[in-house]
């Protein structure tokens, strides 16, 4: 389980996170939604260990972020919102560069596998000649090689075709369910989030995004 305890995040005098506490369950895809410039990467960014917390807790099984840094990031996967590939590699060069990386040790056959649940066929392109959401599939693809336990995705399907993106889903959603991981998921796509999350959390203080939703019959948590 993941616990966050009165996360608070100032930029300059800018309160961005307040006060913000939720759980999350293995097996639970949750939803983030809010305005431009709420905080939904900023608390992504914290969760994945890259912003350091300022005040407050998060525990991951008891682990707490202060303390276990080194060992939680190999439990994270995590797709930021602004692309990060290597444009010069090929998607193939890409994922065995990652695999290398990391401690969990992959075959081409997985990592070609993986690529391929993405909806993502170029294995041999140079990643520059991608498509902007070809790229995003070979992030996600990138997030998963280490097979983490928590799957952080900031708009993680933008630009994605429809029935790309609707098929990651499923895939994401039941590696959710089969194996447990538990994933926090951003978009401005209210029906992907409807669809793709068991729970939604709102952040930011525009009532917009809880009306929407529970006018849609979704329940919002506001952090
Ligand atoms: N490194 C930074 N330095 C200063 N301010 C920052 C920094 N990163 C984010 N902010 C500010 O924090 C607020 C939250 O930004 P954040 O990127 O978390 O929003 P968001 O909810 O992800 O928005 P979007 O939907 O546009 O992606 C914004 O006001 C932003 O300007
Ligand atoms: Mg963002």
């Amino acid at each position: 389980m993941l616990k966050v305890e009165s996360l608070t995040k100032h930029f300059g005098k800018k309160v961005v996170l307040s006060d913000v506490s939720f759980t999350v369950n293995k097996g639970e895809v949750i939803g983030l939604v809010g305005e431009n410039g709420a905080g939904k990467s900023t608390l992504l960014k914290i969760l994945s260990t890259l912003t350091p917390i300022e005040s407050g807790r998060i525990l991951y099984n008891e682990l707490n972020y202060q303390d276990n840094r080194f060992d939680l990031r190999k439990k994270i996967g995590f797709v930021p919102q602004d692309i990060a590939v290597w444009e010069d590699f090929s998607v193939e060069e890409n994922m065995v560069f990652f695999e290398q990386l990391s401690w969990k040790k992959r075959t081409k056959k997985e990592l070609r596998q993986l690529c391929q649940d993405m909806k993502l066929e170029h294995w041999k392109h140079k990643t520059s000649s991608l498509s902007g959401g070809m790229k995003r599939k070979l992030n996600i693809a990138l997030s998963l090689i280490h097979d983490p336990d928590i799957l952080l995705l900031d708009e993680p399907t933008v630009g994605i075709d429809l029935k790309s993106k609707t098929e990651i889903g499923a895939y994401l959603r039941h590696l959710a369910k089969s194996k447990n991981k538990l994933i926090l998921y951003t978009s401005h796509d209210m029906e992907e989030i409807t669809s793709l999350c068991d729970r939604i959390y709102g952040i930011g203080t525009d009532p917009f995004y809880k009306k929407f939703l529970e006018d849609h019959g979704k329940d919002v948590h506001v952090l």
